[in-house]
């Protein structure tokens, strides 16, 4: 009797049920099933989420995510670093782990200046590599890591960071070493291209939101397109603040990278809610600092050391909608979103621009529960 007067109240109605009790709304529990329509969704990992270590996180991972990047493991410091000293397991493992439960694989990268040891840039007489040497160690390099998992890691980071805020490379020791930004790149994505064919090769680089930036890596796809190279994406890294960038200049990055004919990617996501210590601080690793000795700066820079109140937490929650909205409305031309870290507790911004602060950057928290911020997303594709 009671379904009758139900069917008949909604026919009156027009069927207007109250929004929060649409079944699909309340069947998303999980970011992969929200955004299934719009991109993947992805995380950064680590040996101990790899090995179910740290089981909990491991789970939230499989949950939640359908695409993983190492967060160390395949860089060249740890993968190589010495000549001839390899240790490819915890890559290996990383790699076995995407595979066995399906996830898209990223492969994290294969040419930066950071975590890329010295002997990269040296000959066997100690000096410094002559073009055509460095050209051989780039080689060998992509050959021996790419080619390893050729087939297995579904795109690769094969270019970071080599592009100044202004457009311009930057003098990396890369860079330095091959003589110029162009001829690095080029080679290393043909050689991407030669070892890994059936994978897709991005650029990936912070501050991409800049216009100065934005057009230097609108010249290097071009560039590259012109020669017959193949470039497949460019991956935009969010290490991003509660007030940073804003909308325009994140949606015209995304469009000029689209323009390209390039997938676009927003990588590495996290939202700082700490004061800067100095405004010029970028998300380049080198600009690390330590903390102040002067106790009331320390205090100032580092100011939710034992939790973090209700009123950030509500414009953190806010800030990742309004980035998601940003992320959802542009959808036709973002393949992915990656998130730098699952918990609070594990991000590197805890540590960085100052080393051993309290920091707060992503959906969930140190006890692992569900922050305001992850509702916040998973309901953004229902609005
Ligand atoms: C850069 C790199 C990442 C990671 C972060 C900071 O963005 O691409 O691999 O090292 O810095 O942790």
């Amino acid at each position: 009797m009671k379904l009758l007067y139900f069917i008949l109240a909604c026919f009156l109605t027009g069927c207007t049920a109250p929004k929060h009790s649409h079944p699909t709304r309340q069947a998303v529990l999980t970011l992969k099933d929200a955004y299934k329509n719009a991109f993947l969704i992805g995380t950064a990992i680590n040996p101990s989420i790899v090995s179910g270590d740290n089981q909990a996180v491991q789970e939230i991972v499989l949950k939640q995510f359908n695409c993983i990047t190492p967060e160390n493991v395949m860089k060249a410091a740890v993968i190589n670093p010495q000549p001839n000293v390899f240790n490819f397991k915890p890559a290996d493992d990383f790699v076995a782990f995407g595979e066995q439960h399906h996830l898209f694989i990223i492969g994290h990268t294969l040419v930066w200046h950071n975590q890329c040891p010295a002997w990269f840039f040296t000959n066997a007489d100690g000096k410094p590599n002559s073009k055509q040497e460095q050209i051989e160690r780039l080689r060998q390099h992509i050959q021996t890591v790419a080619g390893r998992y050729a087939g297995r890691v579904n795109g690769w980071d094969v270019v970071n960071e080599v592009i100044d805020d202004d457009g311009n490379y930057r003098q990396t020791s890369w860079v330095k070493a091959m003589g110029d930004g162009d001829t690095l790149v080029s080679y290393a994505f043909r050689f991407a291209a030669q070892y890994a064919p059936n994978t897709e090769l991005y650029y990936n680089d912070f501050n991409t939101w800049k216009p100065g930036k934005r057009a230097g890596i609108v010249r290097m796809i071009k560039t590259l397109q012109q020669q017959g190279i193949r470039i497949d994406g460019v991956g935009m890294q969010g290490h991003w603040g509660l007030t940073y960038p804003d909308k325009e200049n994140i949606e015209a990055s995304i469009d000029a990278f689209a323009g390209c004919g390039v997938k676009v990617m927003i990588t590495e996501l996290d939202v700082d809610v700490l004061p800067k210590p100095d405004e010029r601080i970028t998300a380049d690793p080198a600009m690390a600092v330590g903390q102040s000795q002067d106790t009331a700066r320390k205090a100032l820079l580092d100011p939710y050391r034992q939790e973090l109140p209700e009123n950030v937490q509500a414009q953190l929650a806010k800030r990742y909608a309004d980035l998601f909205s940003i992320f959802y409305s542009r959808r036709d031309k973002l393949a992915r979103v990656t998130f730098w870290g699952v918990h609070d507790g594990m991000s590197w911004k805890n540590n960085f621009p100052v080393r051993g602060r309290t920091n707060y950057p992503l959906l969930w928290d140190r006890q692992l529960q569900p922050k305001p911020a992850f509702k916040a997303v998973l309901s953004v594709p229902a609005q």
